[in-house]
């Protein structure tokens, strides 16, 4: 397998030093301003991350989620619990930390908003840190010879690595089987880490009158914790700091169990229901659709588990877009990602113009740590 590391972390580039360390300002003012900023660009100059403060990075968290283009639910940006782990860059060291991350992110199914920043990317060497999942939760995806795959087709290269890497998956392979973790230091080869089943708390997914649903055997677990994204703040990147909120019920509803490079369950269901799928014009696919989804926000409910419905985070973002109004700061957001994929034009933000800027600090996509596994499982 082919590892590298040089390179492999984003760099906006278009943002000078001061721009880097303008949001200080809603961390201080007068004279401290002056001298943290003072600080902070002394130590980007020669190469060193800024030496933040655990509150100012906090402010920083917080900030890259405002900003963030894609979410839906910055509503609830100032709520973002940052715990600093930047002295962290041990595989075992970070992988004790993300099992708290989830407890705390859990938080017995009252789900809340967590960031672990961990120790930052070497300006120079480009050394760092790295996730390999991405996410802390996922389902396997097992590639088979004739190219059809039991579980999350998402998954699939990553689970070749983790095979490769020495995973042994459950005796009976199922199409919902928790991943383990994959984790790599500065130096040093990747380290697999087998999560422990409890560890990652999931639904079983039911329907509120269909009582054939439960059989299906569909689940999801309970907390997206995006563990790829980099963070970049303060001129900075922080290529391991995992992430999460809580979900909307559409992500896994309109999407991961619906999409037909996904779990593809439309058809079963449409069938379980007896609908007429020989004409696209009995609109069965959308008939599934929305009994999956009304079974997604059941579930969830029953188990007990925060998630909220496409038409509330609509709200809340409507309400997100006000108070940045209010405080003088244009929205940054893409609309393909502010529409629910259900009943966009229910939605108010379904005829709003919107536009994406470059801000930082923010989350950015980095290239992958691995390349997909020659070889099928
Ligand atoms: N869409 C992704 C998923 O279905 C999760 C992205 C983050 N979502 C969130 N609600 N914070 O797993």
């Amino acid at each position: 397998m082919n590892t590298h590391h040089a390179g492999s972390t984003p760099n906006p580039g278009r943002f000078s030093i001061e721009d880097e360390l303008e949001f200080l300002q809603e961390a201080h003012c007068g004279d401290t301003l002056k001298a943290r900023r003072q600080a902070c660009a002394a130590a980007l100059r020669q190469g060193a991350p800024a030496p933040l403060d655990s509150s100012e990075l906090s402010t920083a968290g917080s900030i890259a989620w405002r900003n963030h283009a894609r979410c839906i639910g910055r509503r609830f940006w100032k709520s973002l619990l940052v715990r600093d782990h930047r002295h962290v860059e041990a595989p075992d060291a970070i992988f004790e930390s993300l099992c708290d991350h989830m407890t705390l992110a859990y938080n017995g199914g009252q789900v809340r908003s967590v960031m672990t920043v961990f120790a930052p990317a070497e300006a120079s060497s480009g050394r760092a840190p790295r996730i390999w999942n991405h996410q802390l939760c996922g389902y396997a995806g097992y590639k088979s010879a004739d190219g059809s795959v039991l579980g999350d087709p998402k998954n699939a290269d990553f689970t070749g690595i983790a095979l490769e890497l020495g995973w042994i998956p459950p005796k009976e392979r199922s199409p919902f089987d928790l991943l383990p973790w994959i984790i790599s230091g500065y130096s040093g080869p990747p380290k697999l880490f087998p999560v422990a089943v409890d560890a990652l708390p999931e639904v079983p997914i039911q329907h509120p009158e269909f009582d054939w649903f439960v059989e299906l055997g569909i689940r999801w677990y309970a907390v997206p914790v995006i563990s790829d994204m980099c963070f970049h703040a303060a001129g900075t990147n922080y290529t391991a700091a995992p992430f999460n909120g809580w979900y909307m019920g559409t992500e896994i509803g309109a999407r991961n169990l619906a999409d037909s490079d996904r779990y593809d369950f439309l058809p079963t269901i449409a069938k379980r229901m007896g609908l007429n799928m020989r004409r696209e014009a009995t609109l069965w696919k959308d008939r599934a659709l929305l009994e999956l989804n009304v079974a997604v926000l059941h579930s969830y409910e029953l188990a007990g588990v925060r998630m909220t419905d496409h038409h509330t985070a609509s709200r809340d973002f409507m309400r997100f877009c006000k108070n940045e109004a209010a405080d003088n700061r244009e929205v940054s957001a893409q609309w393909s990602w502010m529409v629910p994929p259900m009943a966009p034009s229910t939605t108010p933000q379904y005829c709003m113009p919107m536009k994406k800027r470059a801000r930082t600090p923010d989350f950015h996509f980095q290239e992958r740590p691995y390349q997909a596994a020659a070889d099928e499982f």
